[in-house]
């Protein structure tokens, strides 16, 4: 998933981010993809943030076709493309290389299963606050800010504490394996189409979202 639009990615909540260097021999091609898709969700979820302070700090008009199009990348994204490799390929291999990964790993699993039930709270108190007006706007923003938050601190965790563990224990083979899984264009799920299908998505919102955040019309 390339980021496609210099205003999107400039994401401040990424500096929480402090990734480990990869040892020089290492060429992982795994790490790279993971976090290119983490900026990308990252830079999402950093539009949609700064969306919702625009509405309650300025009375900007809200643009419902702009938040929909971002629930459902971050919905459909993390759903089917990313969640799925890590725990498949990164958080099995690390369950069987460090004992004592388990309980973060077990963690970051129960995250990814949560995040769906969060989700359609974000689709449900858009859709109040699209039908209802400003009187649902207090709650929408509150669940998009918690939403936001959930997922900044579960890709710090993956990024600060998953990815030296994995660098450490992992063997050549197991790296191997992983980056053929994600770098795998046959596989119908994680493959390129669907790759393409999610980079013209986030390209759409680009092209939607107004400066400082995208290209779209400034409104
Ligand atoms: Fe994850
Ligand atoms: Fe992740």
């Amino acid at each position: 998933m390339r980021i496609v639009c210099c205003a999107l990615r400039s994401n401040t909540r990424l500096g929480a981010f402090a990734p480990a260097l990869l040892p020089k021999e290492l060429t992982v091609e795994a790490i790279r993809i993971i976090r290119e898709e983490h900026r990308s969700l990252a830079a999402v979820l950093h539009g949609m943030v700064y969306l919702v302070r625009e509405i309650r700090d300025r009375g900007a008009r809200p643009d419902f076709a702009l938040l929909g199009a971002m629930i459902y990348y971050i919905d459909t994204f993390p759903e089917r493309l990313h969640h799925p490799k890590e725990d498949k390929y990164l958080f099995r291999l690390l369950r069987m290389r460090h004992a004592e990964a388990v309980p973060l790993l077990e963690r970051l699993e129960q995250e990814h299963r949560a995040g769906a039930g969060k989700i359609r709270a974000l689709e449900q108190a858009l859709a109040r606050f699209q039908q209802g007006g400003f009187n649902e706007f207090s709650a929408f923003a509150t669940t998009v800010d918690a939403y936001a938050d959930f997922h900044w601190e579960h890709m710090r965790a993956e990024e600060n504490e998953v990815f030296p563990l994995a660098e450490k224990y992992l063997t050549a083979g197991d790296w191997e394996a992983i980056d053929a899984a994600f770098t795998d264009h046959r596989d119908p799920l994680f493959g390129s189409a669907a790759g393409q299908a999610y980079e013209e998505l986030f390209r759409r919102i680009v092209n939607l979202a107004p400066p400082p955040i995208g290209v779209g019309p400034v409104r």
